[in-house]
């Protein structure tokens, strides 16, 4: 096969010392060559020619005689490259990819005078033998990623180790998204960004890093899409295209230049595939894809249950209440502050039994204090983060002096673990892991020196601070999990790294009470689902500041559609409840709350595709057509799973916008008016309407408005069923919503095939697994259809009720195991 290769530069050793210069000028790298800082110049090196090449198993090696290349079919469409500078390999250990996946695949190794190259049956490898130069073709010899240079290193005197660095092309209609939670655009072409988890109060627009690093991006170029994760945990940098419009870089301040890539062709493949390495979010509890309120803080006692009857009598569901760090006693974790919480076993109960569960804070920070038992144990295990010289690394946050837990070492995440113990037997369902950036008053965080077990394999905090906080999650999320037996722990997180997503929701910090932060937020959110974190929302109504009615109100409109959906504020800040902006507003509130809940049977639905199969929850329309150019900046709008298109109303005042609905057919939730996808609509906004828009043919499942999860028994699930002249699927799933049963393959998954024609509309379904729902029927609603209906025919039994609306739609129960409805004209 001729491969598509460019041929080597015959400038290229011009182009590599120019290179140089340019990153020698950079300010990142200045003080590393700057004489005055006592640091001795840095030479750049690169790799040279490959001269031999080896197989073993899966594993290829390239080498230069100095500096060799691993090459690992991971996956018939994901390949690793390692770079060891001298040949030598540091350990095979990664946080966020804990094995990689298991499958056999095929490949071949071919060599010819111009490369070598490994292929599968998706994709190839070439390593130009001129150059070094890697780069990815697919099956139809179209190159997809190409080194710009050989890849690259510099040695690090101060700390040992490398600076690291890989340049591809960067082509001129390439786009790029992912890479977490980054405040800014959702297409990152032309961005220079960095990923170092970052305690961002109030952020702006534009502001990096944020609280999370997720090296992980998505390229598209010419309609073809494909993933590169960069999973190194040192301080990192992406620039994609902003230095040179030509060329995407990476590079960390240490660690292994490792990467993977991921092959296409479609945004949703790479997704997948990133998932298949760094895992999935564990399906949540039920209650969790509720509404949930917050507040920094609701003490003492009393009011947490106003604020919970005010639910109650003001009829607004609600499910998760926080309790935010004035629960603590003087900021200790796992106490309880006497004053204001002196029986929390009863007030847990109290609320329990009104529905609410209550979810705690925690801190990493442990107030150093001998006469407080977990400072003591902590201490005396010798559990603590330490400076390079041995002393405690210690740091001023809430509780005052704090030393650490170092939570990369297992033994500290089993013992933090354990720490729960008490929390859960009070009765507390879920688990809010904060400032775990680390975040550290005045200096920002831990000093580079602080040393790390790092599960073994050794850190300075250079290496250990990415990872810092998802390791505190995992800690506390397997700790519950031992200790809640078989029902499953909510947790949430603010920093994380690659992969976190298996151990927990996350939010995106402290936000601001503004239209941009709005806006903001339905970025970052599209961009967390895309980079492995579907469970993601913000801080409804904005953090810091105030917000009025209005920005409220849109923001809870936006947030019913958040897989995760919490209103919280800073403390001194006004009361922020959803009906503390009086009507017309919350009865809006009430409305959107309602709907959330309405359609949980759907984002449970969305969010098992995302468990089991990978499907992120939250799709950028992108996502549904790369291939078309204008696609690649919009921003507004998403679906919420595969059926439903949202978008949120962002601007103050605005009573009308434009929406751009992919191709295929539209119902608007609100009219039922069918429109016609592939362009852009105009959709009336007034303040109770955000644009919903539902897939001809989809069957969307519905439960009664409750005020919390198993409010009472659900008697009968409603099916929204859209007509549409082609054939669609979908697909709910069900199971008891609060064990791991799940895991045993106890649930039920069924599929749904609409199709209509001119006179006919019918709708099989077909179920498979072993979970069975208690409620007996449903309560069938059609939608669109485009003629009377004469009869309708289901199992080959007449239904002989029928309800005809004003609104030409039809409705009528039938048992929730009937095979094939008919509908005829
Ligand atoms: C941090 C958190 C915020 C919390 C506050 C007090 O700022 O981001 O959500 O309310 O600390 O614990």
């Amino acid at each position: 096969m001729e491969s598509n290769v460019p041929n080597p530069n015959p400038e290229l050793l011009t182009a590599k010392l120019l290179e140089a210069d340019e990153l020698m000028e950079d300010e990142e790298f200045h003080h590393l060559n700057n004489p005055a800082d006592g640091i001795k110049p840095i030479v750049k090196k690169y790799l040279g020619t490959p001269n031999h090449a080896e197989q073993l198993g899966n594993k290829f090696y390239f080498t230069d005689g100095d500096a060799s290349v691993e090459v690992v079919v991971v996956s018939s469409e994901i390949i690793r490259i390692r770079l060891a500078p001298h040949s030598v390999f540091l350990d095979d250990f990664s946080y966020a990819v804990p094995k990689l996946p298991g499958k056999r695949v095929e490949f071949t190794l071919f060599e010819d005078e111009k490369e070598y190259r490994v292929s599968t049956s998706a994709i190839n490898c070439h390593i130009r033998k001129a150059d070094f130069f890697i780069s990815f073709s697919d099956k139809d010899s179209t190159v997809t990623s190409c080194d710009a240079a050989p890849m690259h290193w510099e040695e690090n005197t101060q700390f040992g180790g490398y600076y690291v660095f890989c340049t591809k092309t960067c082509a001129e209609q390439e786009s790029i998204f992912g890479l977490g939670d980054k405040a800014t655009e959702l297409n990152l072409r032309g961005k220079r960004l960095t990923n170092w988890n970052t305690d961002a109060y109030s952020f702006g627009f534009n502001q990096d890093p944020l609280y999370r690093a997720i090296p992980f991006y998505i390229s598209v170029n010419q309609g073809i899409a494909h993933g590169i994760f960069f999973d190194n945990t040192f301080k990192a940098h992406f620039d994609f295209g902003a230095e040179d419009v030509t060329k995407t870089s990476f590079w960390a301040d240490g660690g292994e230049l490792q990467y993977y890539y991921i092959h296409g062709p479609h945004m949703m493949d790479v997704v997948k595939n990133y998932h298949l390495l760094t895992g999935t979010h564990p399906m949540p509890p039920l209650w969790a894809l509720g509404y949930h309120q917050c507040r920094w803080s609701y003490y003492p006692e009393n009011k947490v249950k106003v604020i919970a009857n005010g639910f109650r009598q003001n009829r607004i569901p609600c499910d998760g209440i926080y309790l935010d760090i004035d629960y603590m006693d003087g900021y200790r974790c796992f106490t309880w502050s006497p004053k204001y919480f002196p029986n929390p076993k009863k007030m847990i109960a109290e609320l329990a039994s009104a529905g609410f569960k209550t979810v705690v804070i925690i801190d990493p920070g442990i107030r150093v204090d001998d006469n407080y038992w977990v400072f003591k144990e902590g201490k005396e295990k010798r559990y603590f983060c330490r400076r390079s010289d041995d002393y405690f690394m210690e740091g001023h946050v809430w509780p005052g002096r704090c030393q650490f837990p170092d939570f990369t070492n297992p033994e500290v995440r089993e013992w933090w673990g354990d720490l729960f113990d008490d929390l859960v037997e009070t009765g507390v369902a879920g688990v809010w892991n904060d400032m775990n950036e680390p975040a550290v008053f005045g200096s920002g965080t831990f000093p580079d020196d602080v040393r790390h077990q790092y599960d073994g394999f050794r850190g300075s905090h250079r290496k250990a601070h990415n990872v810092y906080g998802m390791q505190m999650v995992r800690a506390t999320y397997e700790g519950l999990r031992k200790q809640m037996k078989n029902k499953r722990p909510f947790t949430i997180t603010r920093a994380g790294y690659a992969g976190v997503q298996r151990y927990s929701s996350v939010w995106t910090g402290d936000n601001v009470a503004s239209w941009e932060h709005l806006k903001l937020g339905n970025i970052q959110l599209q961009r967390l689902s895309m980079s492995g974190i579907s469970f993601c929302g913000t801080d409804i109504g904005g953090f810091s500041g105030e917000p009025d009615g209005e920005l409220f109100t849109r923001w809870i409109q936006m947030g019913t559609f958040s897989p995760f959906m919490r209103a919280h504020s800073a403390g001194d800040t006004k009361e922020r409840e959803p009906w503390s902006f009086g009507e017309p507003y919350t009865s809006i509130n009430r409305t959107f709350i309602e709907l959330r809940y309405r359609l949980l049977p759907y984002l449970y639905s969305a969010f098992w595709e995302h468990h089991r199969y990978g499907f992120p929850i939250l799709r950028p329309v992108v996502m549904q057509e790369q291939d078309i150019m204008a696609n690649h900046f919009r921003q507004d709008e998403f679906t919420y799973g595969d059926k439903i298109l949202i978008c949120p109303v962002l601007e103050s005042g605005q009573q009308s916008r434009k929406v751009y609905l992919p191709k295929g057919k539209w119902y608007n939730w609100w009219s039922l008016e069918l429109v016609e996808g592939g362009q852009e609509v105009v959709v009336q906004t007034p303040l109770d309407i955000i644009p919903i828009f539902v897939k001809a043919g989809s069957v969307i499942p519905e439960y009664p408005v409750m005020q919390y999860i198993n409010e009472r028994e659900i008697d009968e699930v409603k099916l929204n069923i859209f007509y549409s002249d082609y054939e669609v699927n979908s697909f709910v799933f069900e199971d008891y919503g609060e064990t791991f049963a799940y895991e045993q393959d106890i649930y039920l998954e069924k599929k749904f095939v609409v199709k209509g024609t001119a006179d006919k509309l019918t709708i099989q379904q077909s179920l498979e697994g072993l979970y069975t729902p208690r409620y007996d029927g449903y309560h069938i609603k059609v939608n669109g259809l485009p003629f009377m209906p004469a009869r309708v025919v289901a199992d080959g039994i007449n239904i002989a009720t029928i309800t005809s609306n004003p609104d030409k739609t039809y409705e009528f129960k039938f048992s929730k195991n009937f095979k094939q409805i008919e509908i005829f004209k």
